[in-house]
């Protein structure tokens, strides 16, 4: 039975994401016995703090009843974190459900979404699964060109993502660029600044999404539980943005779609964010040690506003991620995202990080 045969045409083609390799799969692939180093998703290395733990312990007696059904404590406390009217927050099962359901909700056939390439590889699927243009505007020195962003914007964008601090290259676009691109923009368009790595980004000119969502409707801000809170096990994400658009994403999604011990964790995840952002500070410290080891080897590495970095290296396309695959080491290979050759590597442990610098140390030299 030909199954493709029956799909819908334009989703004959649709090519789905490719996760970074989990450890058990490089450990049965490869028969590698010793200690894997994943750095290839953007994870927090450390596990969620002890109060989280404890938090999705207590959720387990439960399990037999379903979960509040629109995330509705979870929606209060968050309100109350960001300093925003309940009625704007949305939660979803990660930030990425939240990103399906915008192209639900809103996407007609003829209607073109507008996006970074390279960027997050979500943005090309949704475009595909809804069968419509993906208008994609190149990245011009690793970063977001908001200038040629709007430029591309036709009648018939009807979605822009803009994705800051930008994942794979961890650049960032400043507060001027982002008031230059909403200045005169059709207020019909929504605007997704997707800030899944927004709490390690430190520049002071980074803009306040929140904020401009109070002049500017149209914008909708999504983050996440996933990166600085340790919880990408569990998928769970939210959005902020004006309250009827909140009614829109309510009217399409899954009922039940953040599962209860996710809801328990991300509100004790806010309760104690005091201890959990103690790990900022680690992962800037790390990620400039990093950087500087890339950059002595000869790579170019764009700074970064997150918790990871790419990584070009200079002698072009090669075998490196393969290479520190064979040596237990996982990071992402950039060919997906247009980069051949180029890796992305999320930062670790200090003692990953160590360990990642001196095998590529030793590979580079070998070379
Ligand atoms: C830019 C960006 N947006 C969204 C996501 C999805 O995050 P979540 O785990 O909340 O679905 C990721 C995950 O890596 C990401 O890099």
């Amino acid at each position: 039975m030909d199954f493709k045969k029956l799909m819908r045409p334009h989703l004959k083609n649709v090519r789905p994401y490719v996760p970074g390799k989990p450890i058990e799969e490089l450990r049965r692939e490869r028969n590698f016995t010793g200690e894997i180093a994943k750095l290839a998703s953007n994870e927090n290395p450390y596990p969620p703090v002890r109060e989280v733990i404890d938090a999705i312990t207590a959720e387990l007696g439960q399990l037999n009843r379903y979960p509040n059904s629109g995330s509705y404590y979870l929606c209060a406390d968050l309100a109350e974190f960001l300093g925003v009217e309940p009625g704007r927050i949305f939660v979803g099962n990660g930030s990425n459900e939240i990103i399906d359901l915008l192209a639900r909700a809103f996407i007609n056939p003829t209607d073109e979404i507008v996006y970074p390439f390279p960027s997050f590889i979500v943005y090309p699927i949704v475009a595909q699964l809804m069968g419509v243009k993906a208008v994609e505007v190149p990245l011009v020195d690793y970063r977001l060109d908001l200038a040629a962003m709007k430029t591309a914007i036709t009648p018939r964008t009807k979605i822009v993502f803009i994705c800051n601090p930008n994942n794979p290259t961890g650049t960032y676009v400043t507060k001027d660029e982002v008031d230059r691109f909403l200045d005169g923009l059709r207020s019909d368009i929504i605007v997704a600044f997707d800030e899944a790595y927004y709490e390690f980004a430190d520049a002071a000119d980074f803009p306040d999404t929140i904020e401009l969502l109070k002049s500017h409707p149209n914008i909708i801000t999504l983050r996440t539980f996933s990166k600085i809170h340790s919880l990408s096990g569990l998928r769970v994400g939210y959005s902020i943005s004006h309250p009827d658009l909140v009614t829109c994403l309510h009217m399409v999604r899954q009922p039940f779609n953040v599962n209860r011990i996710a809801q328990a964790a991300g509100r004790a995840a806010l309760r104690h964010f005091d201890k959990t952002k103690e790990r900022i500070g680690e992962n800037r410290a790390q990620l400039e040690k990093v950087r500087a080891g890339l950059v002595d080897l000869g790579f170019e590495v764009p700074p970064s506003q997150t918790n990871f970095l790419l990584a070009v290296p200079p002698e072009g396309p090669g075998n490196l991620t393969e290479e520190l695959m064979n040596r237990g080491i996982i990071v992402r290979d950039m060919s997906p995202f247009g980069l051949a050759g180029a890796m992305r590597v999320s930062i670790g442990t200090p003692a990953e990080n160590e360990r990642f610098l001196k095998t590529m140390r030793e590979l580079i030299r070998t070379r």
